[in-house]
C-alpha cells in the first residue's frame, strides 16, 4: 500500500505517496522527473544509476525510498547549481571525458564524493573512487584526468 514518505532532494523536502519498497531510481525517473539518474545494470554493478545520500555515494538502483526519507539526497540535477559542478564540467570536457555521456552523471558524483573528503587526491585514489561506475566509452584514463585536473585547478572549491 502507499504511504507519504518525506525525502530531502536537491534542497528542496517534498512528500510522495508511493509505495515504501519501490526503487530509489524509480521514485527518482517516474515521480520526481529526474532523468539524469540513469540505469543500467539494475543490480548495483555499473553506478550509472548513482546519488549522494549524506554526501555518500550510493546506487538508487538498490535502495528502497522508504529507508532514506528525511536524508540529505543529491542527484546531478541538484549538484549542477554549484561551482564545484562547474569546475568538474570543464574539466571533463577539457580532458575528452565525456563520450555517449551514460556514465557522466555518476562519474561526476563519484568525483564529488571523492574530492569532498580527499581534495588532492592521487591516481590511484581516483581510480578506486570511480571503480563502481563503468564506462563503456573512454577506457577511464581521460576520466581520471579529468578528476586530477578538477583538484589541481579547483582545489579550494573542496
Ligand atoms: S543501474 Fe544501479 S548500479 Fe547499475
Ligand atoms: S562516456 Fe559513454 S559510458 Fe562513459
Amino acid at each position: 500500500m502507499d504511504k507519504m514518505i518525506p525525502l530531502k532532494i536537491n534542497g528542496n523536502t517534498k512528500k510522495i505517496m508511493v509505495h515504501p519498497s519501490k526503487r530509489l531510481i524509480d521514485v527518482l525517473r517516474d515521480d520526481l522527473g529526474l532523468m539524469g539518474v540513469k540505469e543500467g545494470c539494475g543490480e548495483g554493478e555499473c553506478g550509472a544509476c548513482a546519488v549522494l545520500i549524506e554526501g555518500k555515494l550510493i546506487n538508487s538502483c538498490l535502495v528502497a525510498v522508504e529507508s532514506i526519507k528525511n536524508a540529505e539526497i543529491y542527484t546531478i540535477e541538484g549538484y549542477k547549481m554549484t561551482k564545484r559542478y562547474a569546475m568538474l564540467d570543464e574539466c571533463f570536457a577539457s580532458a575528452g571525458a565525456v563520450q555517449c555521456g551514460f556514465c557522466t552523471p555518476g562519474m561526476i558524483l563519484a568525483a564529488e564524493a571523492l574530492l569532498s573528503s580527499n581534495a588532492m587526491p592521487t591516481e590511484s585514489e581516483v581510480r578506486d573512487a570511480i571503480s563502481g561506475n563503468l564506462c563503456r566509452c573512454t577506457g577511464y584514463n581521460m576520466i581520471v584526468e579529468a578528476i586530477l585536473m578538477a583538484s589541481r585547478k579547483g582545489g579550494y572549491l573542496w
